[in-house]
């Protein structure tokens, strides 16, 4: 079998760039080792995570929200079964529709662990053990990244869980220890917390979400305080202990000093996420890695001639929309095409309620770079829609370059705050300055609105605060 393209690995950045190829009339195969297309975001992570998201937060809002809306509901029950099962649906669905993707654009799939045994030449290996030799003029490594492990801390998917484990609990724990304030412990201590548990986020750093702008993290912290979530930061942990009443966790002070003991029924390790490059055969081709990663140029390229990577695997945020978005570039790039990613307005959301959303550079960034910028900012308490809706926790934050009023970065805390962020996104593509967001007209009353007052705080003229 020969190919013009084969691409290893099927998730968010492996199928989009086999799709993008075949459009450009490649030749396509790809290899995927698991059962199923859409690789961790669509099996066992972003679209499980959102589904249990949106009914957890629905769960939290009939039980609380609903009465000063005039709705007089009784407690609602939780039928966690059914729950899990809306959450399974939604993945099949989404799994099932790649399979159909792959096959409307003649795409042929091979499930098995995919080898590279030479430039041009892939061998796949099916559960079964039966073996198949692929040729291709090129190959892209789309391989993904897997769960980052905590020594002594051995996950067994039940008590100890990764993100993986943490998506099908078979009820709530009562008290649930998260280790990594960051996007996984977040989101998934927010499902929990919401179906009862009572949530304990254990972090080295001395802040949550690192990489966020610092303002906008303190901001939020406290919004999760205020649900209930209690935080240990600047610590680590030490060890777990199983016992018969639950789990024992030992923490310490990051920077040393005296153990404590936290109990918990199930401790969720969400300290980040490795590179997957393992059975690729990487290291006799000689493919250079840096920490665990495949290294690129700008074109996507590894050292090797004929093989490329893209997605979790490479550096860079392990985002699924970074991932999608090299696929495109590296599958025209093949083409003859000049693809490209413009990594200065990559967005990211979180998507807890209130949801935290950003494109661009941070505050801490800015003055790291020292560049001068302008702020403008604007609560949601302030916002009309916001009000109508009892959604008023949060912010727009937009930082715009001093000289050239140029929007260089833009925060959201609050609810929606994944789909307002799409706007800024599309402005930071286009180079728009804080000016042509304040003279865009936009829908009242809207959420969208607090974005244009921000951007009019920006030469301090927002009109209603
Ligand atoms: P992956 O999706 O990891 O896919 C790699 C595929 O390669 C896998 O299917 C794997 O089986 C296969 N593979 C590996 N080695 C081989 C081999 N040798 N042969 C054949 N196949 C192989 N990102 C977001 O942008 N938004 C979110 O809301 C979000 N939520 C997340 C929630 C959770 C709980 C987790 C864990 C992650 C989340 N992410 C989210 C991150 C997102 O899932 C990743 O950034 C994205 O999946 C990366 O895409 P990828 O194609 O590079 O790799
Ligand atoms: P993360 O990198 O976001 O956060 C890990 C946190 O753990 C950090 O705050 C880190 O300081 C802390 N940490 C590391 N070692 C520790 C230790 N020993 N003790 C205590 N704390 C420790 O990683 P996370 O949350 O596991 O997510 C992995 C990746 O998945 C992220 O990079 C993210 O890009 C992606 N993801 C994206 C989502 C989204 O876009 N909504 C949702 C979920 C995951």
């Amino acid at each position: 079998m020969s190919y013009d393209l084969i691409v290893i690995g099927t998730g968010p950045g492996g199928y989009v760039c086999a799709i993008r190829a075949a459009q450009l009339g490649l030749k396509t195969a790809v290899v995927e080792k698991r059962k199923t297309h859409g690789g961790t975001c669509l099996n066992i992570g972003c679209i499980p995570s959102k589904a249990l998201l949106y009914a957890s937060e629905k769960f939290e809002e009939a039980g609380h929200d609903l009465a000063a809306l005039g709705i007089i509901t009784d407690k609602p029950k939780l039928d966690l079964a059914a729950m899990m099962k809306h959450k399974d649906d939604t993945v099949a669905a989404n799994v099932n529709g790649v399979g159909f993707l792959l096959k409307k654009h003649k795409i042929d799939a091979f499930f098995g662990v995919g080898t590279i045994t030479a430039p041009g030449e892939v061998l796949v290996k099916a559960d079964d053990g039966a073996t198949q030799t692929l040729a291709a003029k090129n190959i892209v490594i789309a391989t993904g990244s897997d769960v980052a492990r905590l020594p002594g801390v051995e996950i067994d998917e039940k008590a100890i869980v990764s993100s993986t484990g943490a998506l099908s609990l078979d009820k709530p724990p009562a008290r649930l220890l998260v280790i990594g304030a960051g996007v996984i412990g977040l989101e998934l201590g927010s499902v929990w917390s919401r179906l009862g548990s009572k949530v304990t986020v254990v972090e080295f750093l001395d802040r949550i979400l690192p990489g966020l702008d610092g303002e906008t993290a303190k901001q939020f912290q406290r919004i999760l305080q205020k649900q209930g979530f209690e935080f240990h930061l600047g610590h680590k942990v030490a060890a777990v202990e199983k016992q018969a009443a639950g789990l024992q966790v030992a923490i310490e002070p990051a920077a040393g000093g005296e153990r404590s003991i936290l109990e918990a029924d199930v401790v969720l390790v969400a300290i980040g996420r490795r590179p997957v490059t393992e059975g690729l055969g990487l290291e006799a081709l000689g493919v250079a890695l840096d920490r665990g990663r495949v290294v690129i140029d700008d074109q996507f390229a590894t050292n090797v001639a004929g093989i490329y990577a893209i997605g979790d695997v490479v550096r860079g945020p392990m985002l699924a929309h970074k991932a999608e978005d090299e696929g495109i570039a590296v599958a025209e790039i093949l083409a003859g095409q000049h693809g490209h990613v413009n990594y200065e307005a990559i967005p990211s959301v979180v998507y807890t309620m209130p949801e935290i959303a950003a494109v661009g550079a941070t505050e801490e960034e800015l003055q790291a770079k020292g560049t001068a910028y302008r702020v403008g900012k604007f609560p949601f308490t302030a916002n009309g829609r916001a009000r109508a809706m009892r959604h008023m926790d949060g912010f727009v934050k937009i930082l715009a370059d001093a000289a050239t009023d140029r929007v260089l970065g833009m925060h959201i805390v609050g609810a929606g705050a994944g789909e307002l962020i799409a706007e800024a996104t599309v402005l930071m593509e286009f180079s728009g300055s804080a000016e042509d967001l304040a003279r865009t007209c936009h829908a009242h009353p809207t959420l969208s609105e607090a974005i244009k007052e921000a951007a009019l705080a920006v030469d301090k003229r927002a009109i209603h605060i």
